[in-house]
C-alpha cells in the first residue's frame, strides 16, 4: 500500500524532539552526512518538502528531478545555495530563517572583533608552542576598541544587533548608505564588519579597490558570506601591509581557506560557526520543520524568502 503521507527529506540530522514533529505527519528520509549534488537529485525524487542546509544546492537540475515538490526549507538565514527564481517558476516555496541566529551571529562577530583586536588566537598558538618566554611591556600588544568606529556593511537585523552591542566596547557604530557613502565609512572606519546577503551585486564587494580606501589601521570582519571578499585581494592587501588584519567565519570555496590568509598571524579563521550555539542551530532546525509542516498543511509558510 502506498502512503498518503507526504514524503520529505531531511538532509542533516535535526534534534529528535523536531525529527518527531516531522515524524508524526510525513514520511521522513533522513540523511546524515553531505549528499553530492547527484545523491541530493536523485534523493528528492518524489519528496513533497525537503529542508536543507547552506552547503546543498538547490538548482534548475534538483528542481526539475522532483516535480512534486511544495517547499525547500533552508536552515540558514542566507539562501544563496538556492535558485529562488527558479524555484518560484515551479510554484516552489522557499523558507529561511531569520530573527532566530541573530544574537548568537552578533555575538559571535564580537568574538571575531575583539579576538583580532586583542590577538586572542594568535596568543594561544604561541602559549601552546611555549613561544611564551614572560610578561613583557611591549608584548603582544593589540589595539583598543574604545573611541574607534565600527562600519557595518549591511543595516538588516543581524547588522543593527552588531551595532546596538557597539556601546558596550564605547565604539560608534556606522552605518553604510544609511549614516554616510559607502566610501566614507571604508575610509573613516577602524573596524568594518560585513552582514549583507551574498548576492551577484555584493560578490567582491571588498576587492582591491576598496580594500586601498580603508584605514591602514582597519580590522576587517566577515561574518555574512565568503563570496562578499575577493580573497586573493584580501591576500594581497594583508601581504601589503594595507590593512591591520582581519576576522573571517566565511570563505569563497568552503571548506578551503585561501593559502595565503593561513599565513598571516594577524588574520583569525573560523570555520562557519557564527550561528552555531546549541541554542539557535536547535531554533533554526525547530523553525524549517515549522514551514514544511506549514506548507504541507496548506498553510502559509512562516518565513518565506521574499
Ligand atoms: C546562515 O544562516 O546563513 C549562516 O551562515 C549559518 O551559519
Amino acid at each position: 500500500m502506498t502512503s498518503t503521507r507526504p514524503a520529505v527529506l531531511l538532509t542533516r540530522r535535526v534534534p529528535s524532539s523536531i525529527q518527531a514533529k516531522l515524524e508524526a505527519v510525513c514520511d521522513l528520509h533522513l540523511e546524515e552526512s553531505a549528499l553530492s549534488p547527484d545523491e541530493l537529485r536523485e534523493k528528492v525524487r518524489g519528496k513533497a518538502g525537503l529542508i536543507c542546509v547552506l552547503t546543498d544546492r538547490i538548482d534548475d537540475a534538483l528542481l526539475d528531478a522532483a516535480p512534486d515538490l511544495r517547499i525547500v526549507a533552508n536552515i540558514a538565514v542566507g539562501y544563496d545555495n538556492i535558485d529562488v527564481a527558479a524555484a518560484r517558476e515551479r510554484g516552489v516555496v522557499v523558507t529561511n530563517t531569520p530573527d532566530v541566529l541573530t544574537q548568537a551571529v552578533a555575538e559571535f562577530t564580537w568574538a571575531l572583533i575583539l579576538g583580532v583586536a586583542r590577538r586572542v588566537a594568535e596568543a594561544d598558538r604561541l602559549v601552546r608552542a611555549g613561544g611564551w618566554k614572560g610578561w613583557g611591556l611591549d608584548f603582544m600588544l593589540g589595539t583598543e576598541l574604545r573611541g574607534k568606529q565600527l562600519g557595518i556593511i549591511g543595516a538588516g537585523r543581524i547588522g543593527r544587533a552588531v551595532a546596538a552591542k557597539a556601546p558596550a566596547f564605547g565604539m560608534r557604530a556606522v552605518f553604510a548608505k544609511h549614516d554616510m557613502s559607502m566610501d566614507e565609512l571604508l575610509v573613516s572606519s577602524d573596524v568594518i564588519s560585513i552582514h549583507t546577503p551574498g548576492t551577484k551585486d555584493t560578490r567582491h564587494l571588498i576587492n582591491r579597490k576598496t580594500l586601498i580606501r580603508m584605514k591602514r589601521s582597519v580590522l576587517l570582519v566577515n561574518t555574512a558570506r565568503g563570496s562578499i571578499v575577493d580573497e586573493e585581494a584580501l591576500a594581497w592587501a594583508l601581504d601589503e601591509r594595507l590593512i591591520a588584519g582581519a576576522a573571517l567565519d566565511v570563505y569563497e570555496r568552503e571548506p578551503t581557506v585561501h593559502p595565503a590568509l593561513l599565513k598571516h598571524e594577524n588574520v583569525l579563521l573560523a570555520p562557519h560557526i557564527a550561528s552555531a550555539t546549541r541554542e539557535t542551530r536547535t531554533a533554526m532546525a525547530e523553525l524549517a520543520v515549522k514551514n514544511v509542516l506549514a506548507v504541507l498543511a496548506g498553510d502559509p509558510p512562516l518565513t518565506p524568502v521574499s
